[in-house]
């Protein structure tokens, strides 16, 4: 059984044969009609979401399957203080295949310890968004033919954007990506998300002007301030309108980029943009629901492609640190064990369930 928390459980190989899957289904859906029929997929939202819940919703009825599940905490058992843990052991009994979104860092970790059913992370905290990242890849791949040699502009809140951080682990398999990171400095990147981008050699720049790297870039990549992930209201407030796209700024870019978005957007791409040839956030919803379709039919076993994955083996955990990032699922579940791994710098520990690095 294999699950998809992080956009590295699936190697580079299963990734792109994902998303070739993801274009035959394109020029055929009929041919997978019926591929889901007699199987079930639970979306289970402790968070809020339109386009991630509804597209997997879409990609399984697409495929002939049915769908069950609840679109925010208050709906479902967690509101009476139930855990993870077993929420997923009484879900996992009734379907084939569970999506969740959860707002604590590292939750669909917890989830996959104890499902009997694949698990995909449809986004949890400000840690990953796998789906996502893969929605975002077979757009890349459609729109610019390829997904090497590019240069990617990852624009706004990097520090709490769990769709920058799982594209700019995805993105740093292929050959001569180069990142520009920009944001003011209190939304940069975690220092996983850095100390992988150092680990792996790719070239990276953080700057804070969108104006100066417009003119670099193929794909822009722009997100929301996620107020929602803030402590304090008025450092959001502060920081809410640090970058909007416009006409004038997207006249700085080439021809050929063009500018991708996660959604929901505020307002840092102004609606004049919607009708720019090289806007291509509305192209990227749809190919999502697409990209979903394959992942469901690969997760099931029912198109080959997926073996058994890789199972690297674990050094020896630590269990008398504690995480002190304040979203972890850890910290909102004390039952669960507090759980880090040695990395390859001395006195680094990483936390088994939402990376945060504790320091010794
Ligand atoms: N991109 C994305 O995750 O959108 P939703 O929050 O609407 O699911």
């Amino acid at each position: 059984m294999r699950h998809l928390i992080s956009p590295l459980d699936l190697s580079l190989d299963e990734t792109n044969q994902l998303l070739d899957l993801a274009s035959r289904i394109i020029d055929d859906p009929e041919a997978f009609a019926h591929k889901c029929e007699g199987k079930q997929l639970a979306t289970l939202f402790f968070e809020p979401s339109t386009r991630t819940r509804l597209s997997f919703e879409s990609a399984m009825l697409s495929l002939g399957g049915k769908v069950l599940g609840f679109s925010s905490a208050s709906s479902s058992s967690a509101s009476k203080g139930e855990t993870v843990a077993d929420t997923i052991r009484v879900v996992s009994s009734y379907v084939d295949i569970i999506a969740m979104r959860h707002p604590n860092d590292g939750a669909p970790v917890v989830a996959a310890d104890h499902s009997a059913v694949p698990i995909i992370n449809a986004g949890d905290g400000g840690h990953h968004h796998p789906t996502q990242t893969l929605t975002d890849l077979l757009t890349i791949r459609r729109l610019k033919g390829k997904l090497d040699h590019l240069t990617i502009g990852f624009c706004g809140d990097l520090k709490y954007g769990r769709t920058v951080h799982s594209l700019i682990k995805a993105m740093c398999r292929y050959e001569g990506t180069r990142f520009v990171l920009i944001s003011p400095d209190e939304l940069k990147v975690p220092d996983y998300v850095r100390d992988d981008l150092t680990a792996t050699g790719y070239a990276f720049q953080e700057v804070k002007s969108l104006e100066d790297a417009m003119g670099q870039l193929d794909v822009l990549y722009m997100t929301r301030i996620q107020k929602e992930r803030f402590a304090d209201e008025a450092e959001y407030l502060r920081l809410k309108d640090s970058y909007i796209l416009d006409g004038a700024k997207m006249a700085l870019g080439k021809k050929d980029m063009i500018v991708l978005h996660p959604l929901p957007r505020v307002n840092e791409i102004a609606t004049e943009v919607d009708d720019d040839p090289r806007a291509a956030y509305f192209q990227q919803v749809w190919f999502g629901k697409r990209v979903r379709m394959a992942l469901i039919l690969k997760l099931l076993g029912l198109e080959s492609g997926f073996g058994p994955g890789e199972k690297p083996a674990l050094p020896q955990p630590r269990h008398d640190l504690k995480c002190d990032n304040p979203r972890c699922i850890s910290l909102a579940e004390p039952t669960l064990p507090q759980t880090f791994f040695p990395t390859e710098e001395p006195g680094v520990f990483r936390c088994k369930y939402c990376d945060h690095l504790h320091k010794l």
